[in-house]
């Protein structure tokens, strides 16, 4: 839940209500505060914080001048991001530039075994190639694999259940179709994945983030559920993008009971479900807990992100539903990737074993290199996924995406993983960047930090002078 009382102390050198504006802008563009959240009354505030009302009255006043509140009789103030200072997107895809170490993309190599694995598939190609190869809802080969997956982790699963994607981006895509009309709210954490936040923007959705820091704030999600009256839920329960957190099943439950009661569907997105490095206890799968979850799975983070092999588990109710829309939006996913994702379940064990180690060895990598070079930034260290979501001691992650290409390096700025572009202080780091590389990649990092930093540093003072 949002502290107010972290709005203390204020900064010492300005004016009460301009230092107290300034933290609260602060903790929305940390994203601790969802743009759209209501400030308390200015009685209450006055009370938590000690300070006059007169004080409370003109900082919201001037949060309301510059763009950064709504002010509106009845309804108290209400945040929201000035429109200038919605950072640019950044696209995820990643660079192929010889010169250029890209950390934009947490996309790894195809791992040891790959061309094993496709070696099956093609022994099995003679058969396929004997029909139309159209499938628009998956091979039942590779369904039937997928829904014993799910069985054996106690998520009894027919294959009819399963609709096989072409990636599980067009898998979000098609949940999302399914059950949000435009103009209907999908509550989501902010930071999330940034595709699901494209694909929301797409069906015309109406994000209502919840701030994810540290853990899943449950009273967080009751407000804005309550609130907004959200009609589904995205969620990365296992290994979130791009946080690296785990919800306990503790909090799954309880989560699943909030989603019920508001009558919400939960869409799990379990793509980074597998990339575990074994140091925590395994949580229950999201679906065991609330039958009326989608699900979604994806080859392509443990295996290859080049095999566009996603798909959806859907309660048995929504079925004729998810496959209407799969069928609108594509005919199917490739018939040899689908053998090769089969022939990759057969046996994932020892390749998402390996996998998971490697990720697991850069997170160490990472932690070491930046520890030595960058002191000032705060590296976590998660229980498994894809990236490190660092905290930079300035917001200034979109400036360092920037200054960042002219050092021979890409990344992904804080804002792109926000649904409202929050997070300006706050950048994902890849965990699938090749071992031998992190080191020249933090260096490049360290001397793009120190141009974004001097930018900033000489635009202050650009300012003062404007004042
Ligand atoms: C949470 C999440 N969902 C979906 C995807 C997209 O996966 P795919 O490559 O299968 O489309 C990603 C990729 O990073 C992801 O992190």
């Amino acid at each position: 839940m949002t502290s107010f009382s972290d709005l203390l102390p204020l900064p010492a050198a300005s004016p009460a209500y301009l230092g107290l504006a300034h933290r609260i802008r602060g903790m929305v563009m940390d994203g601790r505060l969802a743009t759209g959240s209501r400030l308390p009354s200015e009685r209450a505030l006055a009370e938590t914080l000690g300070l006059s009302r007169t004080t409370i009255t003109r900082a919201f006043a001037e949060l309301v001048d510059t763009g950064w509140a709504v002010a509106r009789r009845g309804s108290g103030t209400t945040v929201r991001l000035p429109v200038a200072d919605r950072a640019p997107s950044i696209s995820l895809v990643p660079t192929r530039r010889e010169d250029t170490i890209d950390l934009s993309a947490a996309a790894g190599l195809a791992p040891d075994g790959t061309a094993e694995i496709v070696a099956r598939a093609l022994e099995w190609l003679p058969s396929t190639l004997a029909g139309a190869g159209y499938e628009p809802y998956g091979a039942l080969h590779l369904r039937e694999q997928i829904a014993d997956r799910y069985t054996a982790r106690g998520v009894p699963t027919h294959p009819d259940q399963i609709v096989v994607t072409a990636g599980a981006l067009l898998a979000v895509s098609v949940a999302l179709h399914t059950l949000v009309r435009p103009g209907e709210r999908l509550v989501m954490d902010s930071p999330s994945y940034p595709g699901a936040i494209e694909s929301a923007a797409t069906v015309r959705a109406r994000a209502v983030p919840v701030p994810l820091e540290g853990d899943w704030d449950l009273t967080g999600w009751t407000t804005a559920v309550r609130r907004a009256r959200p009609r589904a839920a995205y969620l990365i329960p296992d290994f979130h993008n791009p946080t690296g957190l785990l919800m306990s099943t503790d909090r799954r439950q309880e989560l699943a009971r909030i989603l019920g009661d508001a009558d919400c569907a939960p869409i799990v997105d379990e793509t980074p479900a597998e990339l575990d490095f074994g140091e925590t206890e395994h949580a229950l799968p999201f679906a065991a807990i609330a039958p009326d979850a989608v699900c979604i799975g994806s080859t392509s983070k443990v295996l290859w992100g080049g095999f566009r092999i996603g798909w959806l588990r859907c309660p048995e109710p929504l079925v004729d539903a998810v496959r209407a829309t799969a069928r609108s939006l594509s005919l199917g996913a490739s018939a040899l990737d689908q053998l090769v994702a089969t022939s990759y379940l057969e046996d994932p064990e020892p390749v998402r074993a390996a996998v998971a180690d490697r990720l697991r060895q850069a997170r160490g990598m990472w932690r070491d290199a930046l520890a030595a070079r960058l002191p000032e930034w705060r590296v976590p260290s998660p229980p498994g996924g894809l990236g490190l979501w660092v905290t930079l001691p300035a917001r200034l992650s979109t400036e360092l995406a920037l200054s960042a290409r002219s050092h021979g390096i890409t990344v992904a700025p804080g804002s792109t993983f926000s649904p409202d572009r929050t997070h300006t202080n706050r950048l994902r780091l890849p965990l699938t960047l090749p071992l031998d590389v992190i080191d020249e990649a933090v260096e490049r990092l360290a001397a793009a930090w120190e141009t974004a930093r001097s930018g900033s540093r000489s635009a202050a003072r650009m300012d003062a002078l404007a004042l």
